[in-house]
């Protein structure tokens, strides 16, 4: 419980609503409605610190929903086959949540923001490819906030990388396909597949994508109008139950240090985090940072963060040499899901 005023859950609840805008209608209004209903704004504070509360509440409805699609809500929900537009959809969310209050608060206050989407990788790419470039090694990629594991299949993904000047297609054969516009060209470090020779990852709360209820709560995450995250989702769990990615429990601070040991010597080693550090205190992200640099003094490392860590929705991605000399160079403005990357520099 975080004992925020409804005015203070107001501000962080339309401050949310900003940054998901422009890519789900429905959960923009669900979450305009909500930051006028006092009753919700206090139930969802059962949130766990560092989690972000609407992201949570509309997972539990949809999580809800998915066991029970004949809900009218689900009418508004295109993930459910919904195709309800027009109308006051909070005239069925606000009853909704409440008849389920308890199942929601239960779910609000033990689950977590796991959100794994593999249309990420789409900015990711290129900066394996720097650490590539820069190193002239093969890459052993370790993912911190790995959740189930998907954006580890990096190299396994086909890719579409729209510009003004033209357009690179990698692996158009993949199963799943990522598509992002680059702004005026194409990065040179966008045009090739990053040699990856050995990858895992770690989570506070692995999800196994073998277990249908981790799955069901996966899917909830995703926005329901956006169809297309859907079936990405669908076909990256499908592609990862043939290729498993290596997905252990563990802390980014206490467990990086012993999986970084089993990584080969002779690859170059890339810690990546993808909107994990919104969760983790800033004491925390510090130690972590810390525990990077000891590492790095034995052994070069690379961190490539993709984070949103200011009160704007903007995603920074950075490349990190930790070691004596930490060293951070900014790569790119990124959309949180991939579809656009504003490149710094190639
Ligand atoms: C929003 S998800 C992002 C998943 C994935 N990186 C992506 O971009 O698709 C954040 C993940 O970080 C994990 N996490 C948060 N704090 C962590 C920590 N201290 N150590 C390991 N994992 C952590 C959460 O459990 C969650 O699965």
């Amino acid at each position: 419980m975080t004992g925020r005023t409804p005015e203070e859950m107001r501000e962080r609840v339309l401050l949310w609503e900003e940054g998901i805008r422009a890519d789900s209608a429905l959960y923009s209004r669900i979450t305009r409605g909500v930051a006028e209903n006092d009753q919700i704004l206090r139930l969802i504070q059962v949130a766990p610190p560092g989690q972000l509360e609407m992201n949570l509440l509309l997972g539990a409805v949809q999580y809800l929903l998915i066991a029970d699609p004949l809900q009218p809500l689900a009418r508004w929900y295109p993930s459910l086959g919904g195709t309800r537009i027009d109308g006051d959809v909070m005239a069925e969310f606000v009853p909704f949540v409440l008849a389920n209050q308890e199942a929601i608060i239960e779910l609000i206050g033990t689950r977590r923001v796991q959100t794994n989407e593999v249309a990420r990788c789409a900015f990711l790419l290129p900066a394996y490819n720097l650490v590539g470039r820069l190193t002239g090694r093969p890459l052993a990629l370790v993912e911190i906030g790995t959740s189930a594991g998907l954006t580890q299949n990096v190299d396994r993904y086909g890719y579409r990388y729209v510009a003004d000047d033209a357009t690179v297609e990698l692996s158009p054969a993949s199963p799943v396909q990522l598509t992002s516009n680059t702004g005026r060209t194409v990065p040179n470090l966008a045009r090739s597949i990053p040699n990856i020779v050995w990858r895992a990852g770690l989570d506070l709360y692995p999800i196994d994508i073998n277990d249908d209820d981790q799955v069901r709560w996966l899917r909830a995450l995703l926005w329901p109008d956006r169809v297309d995250r859907h079936r990405r989702l669908e076909a990256a769990i499908d592609l990862a139950r043939r290729h498993p990615p290596t997905v252990i429990a563990g802390d980014a601070i206490d467990d990086v240090a012993g999986l970084l040991a089993t990584a080969p010597p002779d690859a170059a080693v890339v810690i990546q985090h993808s909107y994990v550090l919104n969760q983790m205190a800033r004491a925390d992200r510090e130690r972590f940072m810390d525990v990077l640099d000891g590492l790095g003094a034995a052994r070069p490392v690379y961190r490539v963060g993709a984070e949103s860590l200011t009160r704007s929705p903007r995603t920074t991605l950075d490349v990190t040499v930790h070691g004596p000399a930490r060293e951070t160079r900014v790569l790119a403005d990124v959309h949180h899901h991939g579809a656009w990357i504003r490149w710094e520099r190639d």
